[in-house]
């Protein structure tokens, strides 16, 4: 297993580039199930998770490749065994997005039902109710979700889609997908609003799909009869370029970072300026400054448009090195403080209670053997390694290649020293 050795303190600078958004290209690859013939899509990234999903799509019946330009084909012509096996789901939670579109093709789907995962219990109820809205029958099977179409197809029906949390991102995704090919009008109330689902509809109506209100809460869907394969570039990564935008101001260096859409980001740029991170927008990227003193912050996690939680961990280990104290809360996943412990092992003073964690800022942290334990987790560990004295051992490193590709090679580059090594039981 990879483990990365991290010398800081560093200071970057030069420019970044910002890679196609895994979490949108998740569900739009799923999507491609809907029509058959091949769809292509520009700017997916190469990570495994990315991966695990092509092996979905494969063990259906498809053919994925990708060609010399890193395109990604998928040819869903023909789809022998709608199946998302456990051995595949379980190391993926997002493969449960091929739920919606191929209940909706093939009248009939067994998708595992997904497990927990370190960041908490992450349930699919609300993909099940909003599939029965659509007139599916569903149950539970040896750990799989059977879900049947009636015999005329899936109907058209109004349904509000928000669960404890707020609205959910891939519940929206599983039911949008599944109305394009109903008969007659879907309204999803509560709907994410995540660029990643504007970005999916915008490629569903590329495939013929009738979808208004993209990016609002209230998404109309007038159902089609058939759709077809289509070509679409998937948009930036809003989250890893707040991650490098956190890599800038922790290391207080200056950074441009390109290919990055400051639409999709104005919470965490909120809260960059709040913490005295100049933030300024170019033609295609921004420049992120940090110099002098991190101010305190408060930062309570949303769904879109509000904070991340996808970027919560990394703005935890900024605000570790601010002046004073400042409060974190996690409305999205309240469990999702697997870093806390380990950004403590470097020094920093974290409190955490209940869905909120105390950051007492500290002057400095210092370097040390740390666990990757997700992916957002691990992506902050890499951020206080490199403002931290010393050289800090991440392990699991795997955990950040299911979200940034080849991290190192990509902030080596604008600074870091970052070494990548196998170490066998690491
Ligand atoms: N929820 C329910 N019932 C459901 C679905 C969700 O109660 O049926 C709850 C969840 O437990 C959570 C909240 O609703 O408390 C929001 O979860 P959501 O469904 O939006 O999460 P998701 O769609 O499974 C996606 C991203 C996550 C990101 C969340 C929130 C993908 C592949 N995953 O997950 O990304 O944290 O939205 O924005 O798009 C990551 O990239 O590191 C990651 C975990």
């Amino acid at each position: 297993m990879d483990i990365f050795k991290i010398q800081g303190p560093v200071k970057l600078s030069g420019s970044i580039r910002v890679n196609g958004s895994k979490n949108a290209a998740l569900p739009i690859m799923a999507a491609a199930l809907l029509a058959p013939g091949e769809t292509i899509l520009e700017s997916v990234p190469q990570l495994s998770d990315i991966g695990v999903l092509c092996e979905l799509i494969e063990n259906i019946g498809c053919k994925v490749s990708r060609d010399e330009q890193r395109r990604l084909h998928i040819d869903a012509t023909n789809i022998d065994n709608p199946f998302g096996d456990y051995e595949i789901v379980r190391r993926m939670r997002a493969g449960i997005c091929i739920l919606g579109p191929l209940l909706a093709r093939c009248g009939r789907v067994e998708v595992s039902m997904p497990g927990g995962c370190a960041i908490g219990d992450r349930p699919v109820d609300i993909h099940v109710r909003g599939l029965k809205a659509l007139g599916a029958q569903i149950h539970l099977k040896n750990g799989y979700i059977v879900a049947e179409a009636p015999s005329g197809g899936l109907i058209g029906t109004e349904v509000f889609l928000g669960g404890p949390f707020g609205s959910t991102v891939l519940g929206t995704a599983n039911i949008l997908m599944a109305a394009t090919l109903a008969k007659g009008k879907t309204v999803i109330e509560s709907a994410a609003c995540e660029p990643e689902i504007a970005d999916l509809a915008n490629f569903l109506n590329k495939m013929g799909a009738k979808i208004g209100g993209i990016g609002s809460p209230r998404l109309t869907i007038e159902g089609v009869k058939q759709l077809k394969a289509a070509e679409h570039e998937v948009i930036a990564d809003r989250i890893e370029a707040g991650t490098f935008m956190a890599a800038a101001a922790i290391t207080r260096s200056k950074l441009k970072i390109d290919n990055c859409n400051l639409d999709h980001l104005m919470a965490a740029v909120d809260r960059l300026r709040n913490i005295g991170v100049q933030v300024e927008k170019y033609n295609g990227g921004c420049e992120v400054a940090a110099f002098g003193e991190l101010r305190t912050a408060d930062i309570t996690t949303q769904p879109h448009p509000g904070f991340p939680t996808d970027l919560q961990a990394q703005f935890m280990a900024l605000l570790s090195l601010a002046n004073g104290n400042s409060v974190i809360i996690e409305k999205i996943f309240p469990d999702r403080f697997m870093h806390v412990a380990e950004l403590n092992r470097m020094a920093a003073n974290l409190r955490k209670e209940g869905p909120a964690v105390i950051v007492a800022g500290v002057d400095r942290l210092i370097a040390a053997p740390v666990m990757a334990s997700d992916l957002r987790a691990s992506a902050a560990l890499v951020l206080a390694a490199m403002a931290a004295e010393g050289t800090t051992i991440i392990n699991r490193v795997y955990h950040i290649d299911r979200g940034y590709e080849r991290i190192e090679q990509r902030l080596n580059p604008v600074g870091a020293k970052i070494v990548r090594e196998s170490v066998p039981g690491a």
